[in-house]
Order: C-alpha cells, then sequence, then structure tokens
C-alpha cells in the first residue's frame, strides 16, 4: 500500500488544498504595536497564558505531522513574538525532521534575531520575515508602543542576512496618517539589499485597534507613489496561492511586495491554516473560534484519529471572510491577531 503523505491532500468546501500551517508558540510580546496589543490593554499586571495552557513542541509536532499528512508543506512559526519561547530552536529542528516539509520560516519583530540568528539557521529555519513599520525613530517608537528603535530591528535583519536566513522579506503595516508620507523612504533604504519590503493593508483583525476603513491606505495608492520616484513593474507570483502581489524595480534594484486583502482579497487561495498559542485551530484569520486540538491531544488521541479530526475540520471550511467583509457585523467576535499570529 502506497502511504506516501500525498495521496491524502484534502480541499475544502470551496476546493481549496490546505497547504500552509502557521502556529504561534507564545501570546506573549516584547512590544505593544498599537495595531495589535494597544499599551494600555495589555498593561504590566495583563496576565498572559500560562506555561500549561501554551502547546509543548511535541504537540506542535503531532499537529504539524497531521497537516502535512493531508498536504501542508509549508509551516511559518508566529507569536506573539516567537523568540520569546525558550528554546525555539530546538522547535525548528523537530520541525525540519518531518518528512514532506518544503519550507519552514519565521515571523518576527527582530530585536531579538542577534542572539538566536545563527541557532536558528543550524537548526533547519530556511528564512525569516521582520515587521519594521517605518525607520523615523519617532513614528516607529510610537507604532511599537515601546519606543523600540529602528536600529534595533535593522540589526536583526542584519543578524538574520548574516546567517542566511533568506531572503530577508520586512513586512510594513500601512496606516494612513500615521506612516504612510515616510514608506517611499522604507523602501529607498533596501533597494540594492535583496531583503523584500513588503507593503500590508491595514486589516480589521482583533478587536482592540478600532479599525476604520479611512486608515487604509490601498496598496495601488503605495505602489504608484514607490513607482513615481523609482520605476517599477509588475512580476508574476512565485507560487500558487502567494498572498502579496510582487513589484521588481526597473533598475534592477531588487523587488517589494503588497498585500492588499483589504482592497483586493484574496480568500479565493487561502490555503492557510492556523494554530493558536492556546491549542486552537482556525480555519481563518478573522475567525471568532477556533477548534480545540489541546484537550485532545491531551485526552490521549492517536495519529490516526487527530488527522481524521483535522480533516473534518478542513473539509467543512467555508471561511472567506476578506470577501465578505462588508456582510459582517462589527460587534462578532474575532480572535486577536496575537494569538494567531497573523
Ligand atoms: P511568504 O511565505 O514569504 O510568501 O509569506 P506569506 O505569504 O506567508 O506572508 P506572511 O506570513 O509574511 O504574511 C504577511 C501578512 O499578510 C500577514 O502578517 C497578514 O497581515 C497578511 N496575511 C497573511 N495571510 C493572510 C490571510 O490568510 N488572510 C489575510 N486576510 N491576511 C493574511
Ligand atoms: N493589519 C495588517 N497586518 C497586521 N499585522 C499585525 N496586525 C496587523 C493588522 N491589523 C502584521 C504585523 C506582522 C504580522 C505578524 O502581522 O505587522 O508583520
Ligand atoms: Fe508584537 Fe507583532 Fe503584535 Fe507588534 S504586531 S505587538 S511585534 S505580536
Ligand atoms: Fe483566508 Fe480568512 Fe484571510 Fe480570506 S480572510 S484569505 S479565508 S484567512
Amino acid at each position: 500500500m502506497n502511504t506516501s503523505p500525498l495521496q491524502n491532500h484534502v480541499l475544502d468546501r470551496l476546493g481549496r488544498p490546505l497547504h500552509d500551517l502557521r502556529m504561534s508558540v507564545t501570546d506573549r510580546c516584547n512590544l505593544r504595536c498599537t495595531y495589535c496589543m494597544p499599551a494600555d490593554k495589555y498593561g504590566e499586571h495583563y496576565q498572559f497564558l500560562p506555561r500549561e495552557a501554551l502547546l509543548t513542541f511535541e504537540e506542535m509536532v503531532r499537529v504539524s505531522r497531521a497537516a502535512v499528512a493531508l498536504g501542508a508543506r509549508k509551516l511559518r512559526i508566529t507569536g506573539g513574538e516567537p523568540l520569546l519561547r525558550k528554546d525555539l530552536p530546538d522547535l525548528v529542528r523537530m520541525l525540519t525532521a518531518i518528512p514532506g516539509v518544503d519550507d519552514i520560516a519565521l515571523t518576527t519583530n527582530g530585536v531579538l534575531l542577534p542572539n538566536f540568528a545563527s541557532d536558528l539557521k543550524a537548526a533547519g529555519l530556511r528564512r525569516v520575515t521582520v515587521s519594521l513599520d517605518n525607520l523615523d525613530e519617532e513614528v516607529f517608537g510610537a507604532m511599537n508602543g515601546r519606543n523600540v528603535h529602528p536600529a534595533d530591528v535593522l540589526a536583526g535583519i542584519d543578524a538574520a542576512r548574516a546567517a542566511a536566513l533568506d531572503p530577508v522579506k520586512i513586512n510594513v503595516v500601512v496606516q494612513r496618517g500615521v506612516n504612510d508620507h515616510t514608506l517611499v523612504d522604507l523602501a529607498e533604504r533596501f533597494r540594492f539589499s535583496d531583503c523584500i519590503v513588503r507593503f500590508i493593508e491595514f486589516m480589521d483583525v482583533g478587536t482592540l485597534n478600532g479599525w476604520n476603513y479611512r486608515q487604509v491606505l490601498q496598496s495601488s495608492e503605495v505602489v504608484r507613489r514607490i513607482h513615481e520616484r523609482f520605476p517599477l513593474e509588475p512580476l508574476s507570483s512565485s507560487y500558487a496561492g502567494e498572498v502579496a502581489e510582487r513589484y521588481r524595480y526597473c533598475d534592477g534594484a531588487g523587488e517589494i511586495g503588497v498585500i492588499s486583502s483589504v482592497s483586493q482579497p484574496f480568500c479565493g487561495d487561502c490555503t492557510r491554516l492556523r494554530l493558536s498559542s492556546d491549542g486552537a485551530l482556525y480555519t481563518c484569520l478573522f475567525a471568532g473560534r477556533g477548534a480545540d486540538v489541546k484537550q485532545l491531544l491531551r485526552d490521549g488521541v492517536d495519529d490516526a484519529a487527530l488527522t481524521a479530526f483535522m480533516r473534518g475540520l478542513w473539509t467543512a471550511r467555508t471561511d472567506r471572510y476578506s470577501e465578505e467583509r462588508a456582510a459582517h457585523a462589527v460587534h462578532e467576535p474575532k480572535v486577536e491577531m496575537y494569538h494567531i499570529g497573523g
């Protein structure tokens, strides 16, 4: 009998395969970005999850194996800030050992990368995506809520490049009236660097960022502004279902991306399953409730039953929040971004 994981590819109700598993390893963060974990709500006394509420590395590996058995080929480690989770390179080593995984990446705010980049590389991590919303000290300090300087993140990016965790991608959340006046500077800083800057439309994830459509600057406008200074031309996607639209600088200075989940939703190609820090599986970034896989694991489920549970979850999936945004009520419950990792 052929027991290759490839024979088990599953499709959801809209015909979308499961291709990526994104797992949040902690709900803690050393920053307090205003659009994610506003400092006034996540102060010194905020109770983050106790250790026993987090999945262990072994439990994450079991969920990952089941996802791979159902067709997943790409793993992404997220947070909160994933580098706050003790011994993270051990998890990377364990995930790398799963047969069938083609790509393993990490999303981080970069501040702790100088301490971990070479260990992560040695453990098998392929690449990192670093969030950096601005190069201006004041603007960035206010956006990250902790007055962390851009230089601290740039040091993390340099450490990742030195460790060959490439290509380094840089995520910029664009908020009109907050950081949109400096986007061209950010693009310019990374020309000829082999880093790929991606400008993300500000989204209504979670319940705490006071999202308003007026704060969204459409990607088409971001491209227009950069193109005016440094001419750009579109590139085709590097893989099916890529979230970012790619552009290259006409003068050979590299490429940028834009992620337009508000103005041009990409639910039709959404192949992502998310595992939250408290052990629930979410089939959409905007879901209100996840499926409690932690309880199942701790009740002693075997691998076949775990895979069957996840197959059932995926085959029942109908999510397309961003395409239906206008139809959703403002007060509907939604998971917070730092629980699910973006
Ligand atoms: P690559 O593997 O490097 O192409 O990255 P990726 O496409 O997995 O993108 P990444 O994880 O860096 O995502 C960048 C941002 O895009 C996230 O932080 C989210 O803000 C947004 N994003 C990613 N996936 C989704 C999604 O499924 N739905 C929505 N609405 N936004 C998403
Ligand atoms: N809109 C768009 N992107 C967001 N991120 C966090 N919150 C939002 C939001 N409301 C991004 C972060 C990081 C990734 C994990 O998600 O900037 O790059
Ligand atoms: Fe932390 Fe990332 Fe949320 Fe900022 S966006 S508070 S860095 S988890
Ligand atoms: Fe996928 Fe939900 Fe994002 Fe649509 S809104 S792309 S279904 S995660």
